[in-house]
C-alpha cells in the first residue's frame, strides 16, 4: 500500500471511530462560510489536530474542524477550514482532506469559496454556481506517481462540475428566490490579490470569478470519481473594477452578505443531491 493511501486510511479510521453516521455528501466551506455547521443535528465535531495527518489551519475565518451530522436529515461531513497552496503546503497536502472526506463514502462533494467577481455584472454578496474552472495555479495535486487505488493516471475533466447536480442547485435557488449566476472560476496561487491587468487578462480568458482554492479539491475529487458541485460567494469586485484597494476584511464582510443565502440554499439542496444514485 502506498504511503499517501495508508495515511488516508488512518485518517478515515480515526474519524469513523467517533460516529456511527455514514455521510452521503461532503461540504467544504470557504472563508467566513462556516455558519451552516450550526444547523447540523446529532453532530460530532473533530478538531483537525485530532485527525492523523491533518494540519491545523492558519487563515482567519477558517476554523479547522471536521463535523459529521445530519443536515436536513441527510448524514453529511463538513470541513470548516481548508489548506491552501499559498500557505506553503504541497498540493498533495492541500488535497488530503478532500481525499479523506471522499474515502468516507460520499458520492457528491460541495465546494464553497469566497471569490472576487471578474464579471462586471457580479456584485458582492452574489452567488455563482461554478460550471467549470481554469487552473492557473501552476500546480496539480495529482503530480507524481499516480495513486492507482484512487483513480486513473489521466482523469477526464469534461464535467469537473457535475452538470445535473448544478441544474438541481440552480432550480432549487430559483424556487427559493435566490438569484444565482453560472460561471467559470479561475484558481490562482495567491496570496496576493490580482493586479488590475491580471483581472483584465482573466476576463479575456473566459473567467467570471477568481480565488485561491477549490481547484485542487475539485481535481482530487474528480480523480476519485466523486461528483463535484462548486458555489462561489462573490465577496468583492476583483481588482481594478472598483476604485478602492482590496483587503481580507472586505472579503470577510462580503462572505457574511452571501452566507445567509448560501445556508438556505445548501439546507434545501442537500437532500436532493444526496438522493441521486
Ligand atoms: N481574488 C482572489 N481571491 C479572492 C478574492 C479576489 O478578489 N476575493 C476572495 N478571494
Amino acid at each position: 500500500m502506498s504511503e499517501p493511501y495508508q495515511q488516508i486510511k488512518e485518517a478515515t479510521a480515526a474519524i469513523r471511530s467517533k460516529t456511527t453516521l455514514i455521510p452521503k455528501l461532503g461540504l467544504i466551506l470557504g472563508s467566513g462560510l462556516g455558519k451552516i455547521a450550526d444547523q447540523l443535528k446529532e453532530a460530532v465535531h473533530i478538531p483537525y489536530g485530532e485527525i492523523p495527518h491533518f494540519h491545523a489551519t492558519s487563515v482567519e475565518g477558517h476554523a479547522g474542524i471536521l463535523s459529521i451530522g445530519k443536515l436536513s436529515d441527510v448524514p453529511v461531513v463538513l470541513l470548516r477550514g481548508r489548506f491552501h497552496r499559498y500557505e506553503g503546503y504541497p498540493m498533495q497536502e492541500v488535497a488530503f482532506p478532500t481525499r479523506v472526506v471522499c474515502a468516507l463514502g460520499i458520492r457528491t462533494l460541495i465546494l464553497t469559496n469566497a471569490a472576487g467577481g471578474i464579471n462586471t455584472r457580479y456584485r458582492p454578496g452574489d452567488l455563482m454556481l461554478i460550471e467549470d474552472h481554469i487552473n492557473l495555479m501552476g500546480d496539480n495535486p495529482l503530480l507524481g506517481p499516480n495513486l492507482k487505488e484512487l483513480g486513473p493516471r489521466f482523469p477526464d475533466m469534461t464535467e469537473a462540475y457535475h452538470r445535473d447536480s448544478l441544474n438541481t442547485v440552480r432550480d432549487t435557488a430559483t424556487r427559493l428566490d435566490i438569484p444565482t449566476h453560472k460561471g467559470v472560476y479561475v484558481g490562482l496561487l495567491g496570496p496576493t490579490y490580482e493586479t488590475p491587468a491580471e483581472i483584465r487578462m482573466l476576463r479575456t480568458l473566459g473567467g467570471d470569478a477568481v480565488g485561491m482554492s477549490t481547484v485542487p479539491e475539485s481535481i482530487a475529487a474528480n480523480h476519485l470519481g466523486v461528483r463535484v458541485v462548486g458555489i462561489s460567494c462573490i465577496t468583492n469586485h476583483a481588482a481594478g473594477i472598483s476604485a478602492h484597494r482590496l483587503t481580507h476584511q472586505e472579503v470577510m464582510e462580503g462572505s457574511k452578505l452571501a452566507s445567509e443565502k448560501l445556508g438556505r440554499l445548501l439546507s434545501n439542496v442537500v437532500p436532493l443531491l444526496a438522493t441521486v444514485g
